[in-house]
């Protein structure tokens, strides 16, 4: 069944008030759900429930349980009356839940996750966003296997109960849809502290997690606690109850989930000690635990209308978590890594077979939507208005937004209207990136006028897959070179004055709405080099005919760093891209001599920031490098790739060996700015120094050291990667030292399964039987199966087939346990058409057999014949 947003009706109902209760049993849980429901419109009852075992219906009392037709998705009954109580009793099993969605076991622990639509797995509701209510939840369990009983809101009675029971009952005051709700219930421990707000209440915080755990939760502690005081001095928003509760679980479909008052993470977002994480699980932390507190507003006072609308809160509360990292570390590093992340997942994305603007406007299965283009390219597009506004006029906007629709299920429409309204704008073309997908190409060219002194910049944008396509919004980040390097003035002519804001003398924002549009500057004295797309500031491909020295001049002195780590890579990328061709044609080609003064001028420049030399140095990922081309040669490009990573590490082998000296810090571990950028540029450096075999032992020095989890896994993957002879040695001790900490168990699995060699399949099939390797954890699947199929284009696309032969078996095999994390597992499969025609038919049969089963799953499903059709 196909969902459309055309089809959007209001609800016919609300449920003002509802009482919840849970007796807790591993196999059979009973629920009761007492609904104080009022009509909105003439009509039979509908309510959405899926394998639920229905007990009893009571409307205002009566039992009408005979009365109600139960269908495999939902439950309807024949009433009138305007006002009425339904209960309504059920019964589900959480122990063979391994879909983990709705209620459900982990570690012996329960745990609920509702978003989307897995509250129906709970009890019969009105599963939709849009109705929203104040629930009251009562927890009944076992006291001596459940220590604590957990639900949204403020507790309000709990105590002993006969038979060993025991009971809590949770109250939420604040209205809210049924996917925030949220249950725990078992034996964990906790970490509490306080946080006060700026309108002097204390709220206690308190984090939950399995007692192995218990001295891993301070950096998570400390970021809930910088997530509360940022989001109060930067948008002037303050948490509304008197508790926040994040549980941490082994067993979780996704990051983490935002429900009102008691969060539910994946362990992999809360736990972390230096000795076993690295720096950017630190960093995802910090930016998980701030991303679900702000869906606190973003989100839960605020909620989506319907799922359409996903972007309006995934999109607001990734940009919001963006800036909450920028603020917290470093703006330009932060930028960086997103761009990277959007380019080499998100992209691919949108010029695949499941592409979809950020509003799609259909689905099957909602969880299939929670992609890096509603959240991601949502985030873009958020920053857009950001960019076009500033700062202060982004908060006004805000701000118009809560007051406006606090305690609503609103439109991304809504959104725009207080951007708008807020700063007496038109914001309508907007609208045009939430329905059009694809990856724009914004393509510019320059003319300079000599005589005149004018630079004439020519602007034209597409989207090459979309008919009658609408022009964008695109605001181009731009500034101007002398050959020096200088940042020249920039003085727009009288009549670009609207189109063309300036930020600064050498910085300006073109304002771009048209399909086609001209720039023109006066007074320029000299043939200028453009600094295009600064702060990349609009999620399109830029097309530019540079030369390449001037992106050496870029790379070395723009004064906006995304422009020059983008010159530095592009000089890289093309270096690449030359050594295929050359591959190819059985040609010679050397690394040029102007990449290698570029990277060493980079290196001796310490004034620079060690982060940014370190992202600028670092090649395109392959993944990357293969969406440059119309057909992917995945051998050419690792070949290109190890080439060029070997031909730098010879050129610059002494500035390499002094950089990771100069980067080397003994002391004590800490998550900060500076340890984390020199920690960078010291293993970008290592990892070159890998290649050379004189400096090898220094790898492995490295790992043996054991001085944190960032240099350790740094080191163990250079010898992966190169094969170094203590390679075996450094894996099995690794293995022994973390045995049983499977954060740290799935880097091992997830490390082996990325390596790139000739034995890389056979190498993945071993794991697959590996005493720890297990399918019904999502994070171990990932780690194994996912990395495979994502990152080791060598093993996974073996010419024989026989690598996607392994993972279309597996997929199979979880699909039959866990819906959810097949799907996500298809995403390589899907991007088929980028092969020779040999290796498409080898991914379409495997896509083909996934799909022509019985019981194949709707999230397969949907993908699955997505991308074959
Ligand atoms: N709202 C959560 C977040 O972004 C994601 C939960 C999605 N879960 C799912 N099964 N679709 O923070
Ligand atoms: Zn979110």
């Amino acid at each position: 069944k196909v969902n459309y947003l055309k089809d959007y009706q209001t609800p016919a109902f609300t449920v003002d008030s509802v009482f919840l209760e849970f007796l807790l049993q591993p196999e059979a849980t009973q629920v009761t759900n007492r609904m104080q429901i009022g009509r909105l419109r003439a009509g039979d009852l509908w309510l959405d429930g899926e394998s639920l075992d229905l007990l009893s219906v009571h409307l205002d009392g009566e039992d009408v349980t005979s009365q109600c037709r139960v269908e495999e998705t939902g439950l309807s009954l024949s009433t009138d009356k305007e006002q009425f109580e339904l209960e309504i009793v059920t019964r589900i099993n959480p122990e063979k839940n391994t879909a983990l969605e709705g209620l459900y076991r982990t570690s012996g622990n329960y745990c609920t996750q509702c978003e989307a639509e897995g509250f129906r797995k709970i009890t019969y509701f009105f599963d939709r966003p849009d109705v929203l209510s104040v629930f009251t939840t009562k927890v009944v369990a076992d006291k001596s296997q459940n220590r604590y009983l957990l639900a949204n809101g403020n507790l309000t009675e709990s105590g002993d109960l006969p038979n060993g029971q025991h009971y809590a009952v949770w109250q939420d005051p604040f209205k809210k849809p049924c996917y925030l709700f949220a249950l725990v219930a078992g034996n964990l421990e906790k970490i509490s502290d306080t946080f006060r707000t700026q309108d002097g209440r204390d709220v206690a915080l308190e984090i939950y997690v399995e007692p192995r755990n218990i001295d891993k939760c301070e950096h998570a502690m400390e970021s809930l606690k910088r997530s509360m005081a940022w989001d109060e001095s930067r948008f002037g928003l303050i948490y509304d109850l008197d508790i926040y509760m994040i549980v941490a679980v082994d067993d979780f479909n996704m990051g983490a989930m935002e429900n009102k008052g008691l969060n539910v993470f994946n362990s992999k977002f809360v736990l972390a000690k230096p000795e076993s994480a690295t720096d950017v699980d630190y960093e995802g932390i910090e930016a998980v635990i701030g991303h679900e507190y702000f869906h606190n507003w973003t989100g839960n006072r605020v909620t989506c209308r319907d799922w359409f609308q996903l972007t309006l809160k995934e999109g607001l509360t990734v940009f919001r978590d963006q800036e909450f990292t920028a603020d917290m570390l470093s703006p330009a590093v932060k930028r960086i890594e997103d761009v990277k992340r959007l380019r080499s997942n998100q992209f691919p994305e949108d010029a695949g077979p499941m592409s979809h603007p950020i509003q799609p406007q259909s689905y099957i299965e909602m969880n299939n939507f929670y992609t890096m283009t509603v959240y991601e390219k949502g985030a873009e597009v958020v920053r857009l208005y950001h960019t076009l506004l500033g700062e202060g006029g982004f908060r006004k906007g805000m701000d118009l937004y809560f007051e406006r629709h606090d305690g609503q299920a609103v439109t991304v429409q809504d959104f725009r209207n207080a951007m708008a309204d807020a700063n007496g704008v038109d914001l309508q073309q907007m609208h045009n990136w939430y329905v059009q997908s694809g990856t724009p190409v914004l393509k510019i060219e320059s003319e300079y006028d000599a005589q005149m002194q004018t630079l004439t910049v020519n602007c034209e944008q597409s989207l090459p897959e979309t008919e009658d396509f609408k022009p964008l919004l695109i605001p181009i980040g731009f500034g101007m070179l002398n050959s020096e390097g200088h940042s020249l003035q920039l003085q727009p002519i009288e009549s670009h004055l609207q189109t063309v804001e300036l930020r600064s003398e050498t910085n300006a924002v073109l304002k771009m709405t048209k399909a086609q549009q001209q720039f023109v500057f006066n007074g320029v004295q000299t043939q200028p080099i453009l600094s295009l797309l600064r702060g990349f500031s609009a999620p399109v491909k830029l097309s530019y005919d540079y030369s390449d020295q001037e992106l050496a001049l870029l790379a070395s002195a723009d004064e906006d760093s995304f422009v020059r780590w983008e010159a530095m890579q592009t000089l890289l990328l093309r270096t690449v891209q030359a050594k295929v061709a050359a591959l190819k044609s059985v040609e010679e080609y050397a690394v040029p001599q102007l990449l290698v003064d570029t990277a060493e001028k980079l290196l001796l420049d310490h004034s620079l920031d060690p982060a940014l030399v370190a992202m600028s140095l670092t090649l395109p990922e392959l993944g990357y490098i293969g969406e440059q081309y119309r057909e992917v040669d995945v051998d050419a490009i690792h070949q290109a790739h190890n080439w060029l990573k070997n031909g730098l590490a010879q050129a610059l082998q002494d500035e390499w060996r002094n950089t990771y000296l100069r980067m080397q810090d003994d002391s004590e571990y800490r998550y900060d700015k500076r340890q984390i950028a020199e920690r960078m540029l010291k293993n970008v450096a290592l990892a070159y120094l890998g290649c050379l075999a004189q400096h090898q032992e220094r790898v492995f020095e490295q790992y043996r050291a054991q001085h944190n989890m960032t240099d350790v896994l740094a080191a163990m993957k250079i010898m992966l990667h190169q094969g170094h002879s203590q390679t075996d040695q450094a894996l099995q001790d690794f293995y022994q030292r973390w045995r049983g900490d499977n954060l740290v168990i799935d880097k091992w699995f997830a490390m082996q399964a990325e390596t790139q060699n000739e034995t890389a399949l056979e190498k993945a099939q071993s794991l697959l039987s590996h005493p720890d390797f297990s399918l019904t954890n999502p994070n171990r699947v990932r780690s194994l199966l996912g990395v495979f199929a994502r990152l080791n284009l060598v093993g996974f696309h073996r010419a024989d087939g026989a690598g996607y032969q392994m993972v279309a078996e597996q997929i199979i095999k979880v699909d039959e346990l866990n819906p959810q994390i097949a799907a996500r597992l298809l995403g390589p499969f899907t991007h088929w058409k980028r092969y020779d025609a040999e290796r498409q038919k080898l991914m379409r049969a495997a896509l083909q057999r996934i799909l022509d089963r019985d019981n194949v799953s709707k999230d397969v499903y949907e993908i699955a014949s997505k991308s074959l059709a």
